[in-house]
């Protein structure tokens, strides 16, 4: 992942990064000082909102261009040239519906990313923002097939492969238009930590974890195409990931995850072909209902339990656009013919017990290694064991590559 080989789909090398973004000190490298100039010195006021991995400002380049500057928190414990490689990569890869990185800066111990700024907020203030309007079905869909093509691209069609390992509502940034960008990929990987022991960020976020991901550290695409199976969860239903809301007790966890809910809810209204138990009640049934058809069905594949079973990006894709059978997306098994897992996890709700998902988050939680702090929707756990090294980052990988989804 630190060489220099960049490659297209047809594995021609991609064009550096374009002369607009070569400002600052050389190729889209940026001294501190020139960044504090740019958001009025980190100031209050620019301040755009802060995650997991540090602030982030809005600011304006020297020439004119209105970035977002993030600065990482600062135990990041990566090397300069480690860091420099991966920001390297990050930056050459262009895609529509991905969040361009613009440059970034090293100074001592301060690691800088500044990107091309959106500036219609995230997906999460959107859907779940108090206050704000409905969201038409016809956007949902193009936010649901925006992210998902810039997900295949960096699964599928960037070499080195990345996988961006922090899918999630907040982590959609939409520009006027309402169409998708996915932010932040790569990033969990600029700020990982050598140390097992020391807590990061590298877990990604409670409610979108794949389970296997978050158990032993197994990363391929597929974890990945678990969280943004959740995120599909989100628009169909217009329900956070955990619903903790009016709980009230000291364990949210063992609330009803949306995973754990929508597994049989999605089996049986594939069934019998009745969304409204499934869609977000405020579209008021204003949805098509053959598209939401297909967002259930993607959503039902992305978020099964075995990571081999789901599908790939570029497969949903094609799912999204009515390109392939649902039957596909489910390996030939039709919608509504598997019920026999849902209906254990009915039971299992019949006996007031947590589902699988849940179970298996509950259970991750309390482990020794990995102790979350449960933060409103964030949860940062400890990793419990280095995470997959270069070779099986891309062994898991090896499947036939789709078509590029410019
Ligand atoms: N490129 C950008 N353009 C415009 N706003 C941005 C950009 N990147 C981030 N933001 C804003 O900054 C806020 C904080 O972003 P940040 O990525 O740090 O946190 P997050 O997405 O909530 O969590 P995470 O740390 O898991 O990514 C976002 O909610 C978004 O509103
Ligand atoms: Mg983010």
């Amino acid at each position: 992942m630190t060489s220099g080989a960049y490659s297209s789909p047809h594995g021609a090398s991609l064009p550096p990064p374009p002369p607009h973004e070569a400002l600052g000190l050389g190729k889209g490298t940026f001294s501190y000082e020139e960044l504090a100039a740019a958001t009025g010195n980190f100031s209050a006021a620019n301040l755009l909102g802060q995650g997991g991995f540090g602030y982030v400002h809005k600011g304006v380049l020297p020439g004119g261009r209105v970035v977002a500057v993030k600065r990482l928190k600062s135990d990041s414990g990566q090397g300069e040239r480690e860091f420099q490689a991966e920001v390297d990569i990050i930056s050459r890869v262009h895609q529509r519906h991905l969040v361009s990185l613009v440059g970034h800066c090293i100074a001592g111990a301060r690691r800088v990313v500044v990107y091309q700024f959106v500036p219609n907020k995230t997906l999460e203030f959107h859907l779940h923002g108090k206050g704000q309007p409905v969201m038409e079905w016809s956007t949902r869909l193009r936010i649901a097939l925006g992210s998902a093509k810039g997900l295949a691209y960096l699964h599928e069609d960037c070499h080195p492969r990345i996988i961006h390992r922090d899918i999630k509502s907040a982590n959609i940034l939409l520009d006027n238009n309402f169409e998708a960008k996915v932010a932040d990929f790569g990033l969990a990987k600029l700020t990982s930590d050598n140390n097992t022991h020391v807590s990061t960020r590298v877990m990604g976020t409670f409610g979108y974890l794949a389970p296997e991901y978050a158990s032993s550290g197994k990363l391929t695409d597929k974890s990945d195409v678990f969280s943004y199976g959740v995120m599909l969860l989100e628009l169909l239903t217009g329900r956070r990931p955990i619903d903790d809301a009016g709980s009230g007790t000291a364990h949210p966890f063992l609330d009803d995850s949306l995973v754990d809910w929508a597994r049989p809810a999605l089996s049986r209204a594939l069934a019998d072909g009745d969304y409204d138990s499934v869609a977000d009640p405020r579209l008021r049934g204003n949805y098509d209902p053959v598209e939401m058809a297909r967002m259930v069905a993607s959503a039902a594949a992305a978020v099964r339990h075995s990571a081999k079973k789901r599908p790939k990006m570029s497969q949903i894709v094609r799912a999204l656009e009515g390109d392939i059978s649902l039957e596909d997306l489910n390996e030939g098994v039709r919608p509504g013919q598997s019920m026999a897992f849902g209906t254990a996890v009915a039971a299992s709700y019949k006996a007031k017990a947590p589902g699988p998902y849940t179970s298996d988050m509950e259970r991750i939680r309390q482990a020794p290694m990995a102790s979350p702090v449960y933060s409103g929707a964030a949860v940062e756990f400890g990793r419990p064991s280095t995470i997959a090294s270069e070779g099986s980052f891309c062994d898991d990988l090896s499947a036939a590559k789709g078509q590029p989804q410019l």
